[in-house]
């Protein structure tokens, strides 16, 4: 079984990222052959159009990805860029993709919604993703919710391949985990870059402190009993908390006679120590430059093995590149 997800470079990795998907990615690393874990740079350059922060975001999102506990001995991590089957395999997909299908994909859909002009690069960018994760037979590919979609479009198009031509590629399946499932921002709706309510994995810990001292709350009395199951920050607090501490905390609610910066106390508290392992592997990886761009090198080498057998298999599939070899 291969598992194999994408995560894309646009800007230091947060909670929502890690509980909603690093976090899975990382569980179910075994071995390099059957992990294959890359940042999507391609998908990124529908977004970041500065060179050099591109390259830095790479950087980071490698650092990150390390620090997080991706284990090179247990996974392939590569750059998606190094793979220049991916853009290939990307040309067969649009063959057999109706257009209807990218219409409803909701990243373009909500862009069209709100009036913007869409490129055809992200126009085409699930199939993009679907050469991704088709390319390398996956079978499971860890993901947050938003990405679901993305998956059947994947399962679809390499369906609408096989029906054609026979059976070429393997069916992926998507993978979500039940509690990352969604991880609310600073303001209670759904943690992202783009709403501007993230926490990052790594900031500074005096300014982690200070965005968990500003999560919005209600202002309801402090005596009032309440539903933890509906606030944010005891949601947020259930991320980092043993089963023991998440009883007690959900009974404190209940109970009421508490005041939310208490919490927010506590969340500062584990949220620090949680990822106190992960801060010091990273700070590790930072110092050895070199041995980063090995990790990168070799993850790219066991994808391009992989990914050359598949689109030769494709390619012979559906009748081209047919010169004698
Ligand atoms: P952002 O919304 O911040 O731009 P991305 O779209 O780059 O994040 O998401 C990268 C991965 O992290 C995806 O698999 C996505 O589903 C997951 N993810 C992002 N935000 C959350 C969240 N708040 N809760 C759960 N998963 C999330
Ligand atoms: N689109 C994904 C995201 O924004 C990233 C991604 C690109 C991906 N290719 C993939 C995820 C293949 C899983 C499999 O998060």
């Amino acid at each position: 079984m291969r598992v194999l997800s994408g995560i894309q470079p646009t800007g230091r990795f947060h909670w929502g990222n890690y509980f909603g998907a690093i976090r899975q990615m990382v569980d179910m690393q075994g071995e390099p052959e059957n992990a294959f874990y890359f940042i999507a740079d391609l998908h990124a350059l529908t977004t970041v159009r500065e060179p050099e922060r591109l390259r830095a975001n790479i950087r980071d999102a490698a650092l990150d990805l390390l620090g997080l506990g991706l284990d090179p001995r247990r996974a392939s991590l590569f750059i998606q860029s190094e793979i220049p089957e991916v853009t290939q395999l990307t040309w067969l997909l649009l063959t057999v993709t109706p257009m209807g299908l990218l219409e409803r994909c909701h990243a373009f859909k909500e862009k069209k919604a709100r009036g913007l002009t869409a490129d055809a690069g992200l126009f085409n960018y699930p199939i993009l993703m679907a050469a991704d994760i088709i390319l390398y037979d996956s079978d499971q590919v860890p993901v947050g919710e938003d990405q679901l979609q993305h998956i059947e479009v994947a399962r679809d198009v390499a369906g609408s391949f096989n029906h054609l031509y026979g059976d070429v590629f393997v069916l992926p399946k998507g993978k979500i985990l039940e509690k990352g499932g969604k991880v609310p921002g600073t303001d209670g709706e759904k943690m992202s870059k783009s709403y501007g309510n993230t926490i990052e994995c790594f900031t500074e810990l005096k300014a982690q402190r200070k965005k968990i001292m500003r999560i919005q709350t209600d202002s309801r009395p402090m005596e009032e009993p309440k539903d933890p199951e509906t606030d944010p920050l005891y949601q947020l607090y259930i991320l980092f908390a043993s089963e023991e501490q998440k009883a007690e905390m959900a009974a404190l609610y209940r109970r009421g006679g508490f005041g939310y910066g208490q919490i927010k106390k506590e969340l500062a508290d584990a949220a620090e120590a949680y990822f106190a392992p992960a801060r010091e592997r990273r700070a590790y990886f930072e110092s050895h430059p070199d041995l980063v761009d090995d990790i990168l090198r070799e993850g790219a080498q066991r994808a391009r093995a992989k990914a050359a057998e598949v689109l030769l298999r494709a390619q012979a599939a559906c009748g081209v590149r047919s010169l004698p070899k």
